[in-house]
């Protein structure tokens, strides 16, 4: 058997797409997801972008043992340096240089000669192999790139110690046809190729970022990057969840070829990673979807009933899905609380268990059956909880709506041991609730990006999840709330991200005042 590596790029590429930003708690929540589902490579970043995603990277390259832990780079000194820096702890680090190789990229954004961009690949590979043994080199946009000047890049990028050699479909424009031949025809030309590893980096402006990917495996690439959910740049990279299924479902097209991904983690790793970007995957998503693994018109529910095999081409226990719903009610103790989330594959702290079992507790008053979905929101809401600590907290909160008046909202807040109380009116209960809690917390100017209600199981008395993300100076503020109560829920949300909108303005106030 050979092995495709995994190389999952959800923290860069993904988390660099506009409204899939994550502060550093979300981002090891993902990377710990990431390390479960034995993905090879996790590119935590771009290291040189900001302080935060310096900081993300390091942290990640520090916990993270079971996989290798990248950083990307232009190619110049400035950014090879930091990303070693970041990376430098781990106990795989890898640098990941980049260059542009197609002539609209070398002309118009480089401004460098097709002679000067393999200097600059010789000069650049060189000096990250000063630092470490694993380094990747990306030509970017090489899917419009020129062959003939491919074979000289990759063959200067490998002589000068580059191990991986990525061929990005920058802006998701091949096909798998060209894909597939673009990597044999490099891997056959290019002299020292035997000394690296091919990978392919397909991005899904016209659909085919898996199909691209796949067909790039066909060619000889022994390397995908991907990320979970297919988040990315514009229509997003290959979906790491599309790529490994297919390669297993269709074992028979991919001969002797394996990744070492632990399928049974995925609908989690998928779940976690919407959750935290507070969005829900497209009803018919491939693997992750709602609708997924239903079937829903008569002719096809007879066929699985008489075998599952006549439309089910892979099956939901094999992406993590369970279809042994246990209900849980107000009887269950914690040791059945436990047991349950044992066979769902969370291991909690005592810690987290109490929480969770306080959390349950509650819900049990409300709602007559628990399920392994709302189990399962209760656990992911405890362990990316948005909220800051020293943050605000809600205390208690009153509305008062009707189709003919002004909605009004009472709110308390606590922050440690005080409590701050106002009154406000608004459009909606939910409008007058947030001003209620913008009167407490005065936060900066900020727009709102984004509020969403998902329920998380059926029925009328479901927990209501909601979504809130808002914008300052550039950057996003996400927040999450749970609760029967779709107006708690509301306010839940909006306290969490107001939170890190305040923790953010008080760092920046005290970094100005150092200066
Ligand atoms: O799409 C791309 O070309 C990239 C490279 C930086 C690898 O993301
Ligand atoms: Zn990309």
């Amino acid at each position: 058997m050979s092995q495709v590596k995994i190389f999952d790029t959800t923290l860069r590429d993904g988390e660099q797409s506009p409204g899939c930003s994550m502060n550093l708690k979300e981002k090891l929540e993902v990377a710990k997801c990431l390390e479960r589902l034995k993905v090879d490579i996790i590119e935590a970043g771009f290291a040189i972008s900001s302080p935060g995603d310096f900081e993300s990277v390091s942290k990640v390259a520090e916990v993270i043992k079971d996989c290798t832990v990248a950083s990307l780079a232009r190619a110049n000194v400035q950014d090879i340096d930091c990303a070693w820096d970041a990376v430098k702890h781990a106990a795989d680090p890898r640098i990941h240089l980049f260059i542009a190789t197609s002539p609209v990229h070398m002309e118009y954004k480089l401004k460098m000669t097709p002679d000067e961009v393999l200097e600059a690949t010789a000069a650049m590979v060189a000096h990250a192999h000063k630092y470490c043994s694993n380094i990747e080199f990306s030509a970017e946009d090489a899917t419009r790139s020129d062959p003939e000047f491919l074979v000289k890049v990759v063959e200067t990028a490998i002589a000068n110690g580059a191990t991986v050699i990525n061929l990005p479909d920058t802006v998701g424009y091949t096909t798998p046809d060209e894909m597939r031949a673009l990597i044999a025809q490099m891997i056959e030309r290019v002299p020292n190729a035997h000394k690296a590893e091919f990978s392919v980096h397909c991005h899904n402006d016209l659909g085919m970022a898996t199909a691209n990917s796949l067909a790039g495996v066909m060619g000889g690439a022994r390397q995908i990057e991907c990320t979970i959910n297919g988040l990315g740049e514009r229509a997003g990279n290959a979906s790491m969840e599309e790529c490994v299924m297919a390669m297993r479902t269709r074992r028979d097209c991919f001969e002797g070829l394996e990744t070492r991904i632990d399928t049974t983690q995925i609908y989690r790793a998928s779940k976690t990673v919407y959750n935290i970007i507070g969005q829900t995957p497209p009803l018919n998503k491939p693997i992750v979807g709602r609708n997924a693994f239903l079937h829903e018109a008569g002719i096809h529910q007879h066929g699985v009933l008489c075998n599952k095999k006549t439309y089910e081409i892979l099956t939901p226990e094999a992406v993590g899905i369970r279809t042994d719903n246990l209900v849980l009610g107000k009887h269950s103790g914690k040791h059945a609380l436990e047991s349950r989330l044992k066979q769902m594959g969370y291991e909690l702290t005592p810690e987290e268990l109490k929480s969770c079992f306080d959390e349950f507790k509650v819900l049990c008053d409300k709602k007559k059956d628990v399920t392994d979905d709302d189990l399962e929101a209760i656990v992911t809401h405890a362990s990316t909880d948005s909220a800051e600590t020293g943050g605000y907290e809600l205390d208690w909160f009153a509305v008062h709506t009707t189709n003919f008046t002004t909605a009004t909202a009472t709110v308390s807040l606590k922050r440690g041991e005080e409590k701050f109380e106002q009154v406000s009116l608004g459009d909606g209960p939910i409008d007058a609730a947030f001003n209620a809690v913008d009167l407490i917390t005065k936060p900066m100017q900020h727009t709102f990006e984004l509020y969403r209600i998902n329920s998380i199981s059926k029925g009328k008395d479901t927990l209501g999840e909601v979504s809130v993300k808002l914008m300052a100076e550039s950057r996003t503020f996400s927040g999450r709330g749970l609760s029967t109560d779709i107006i708690e829920a509301s306010i839940l949300a909006y306290v969490s991200a107001v939170n890190r909108l305040l923790s953010y303005t008080e760092r920046r106030k005290r970094e100005a005042e150092k200066q």
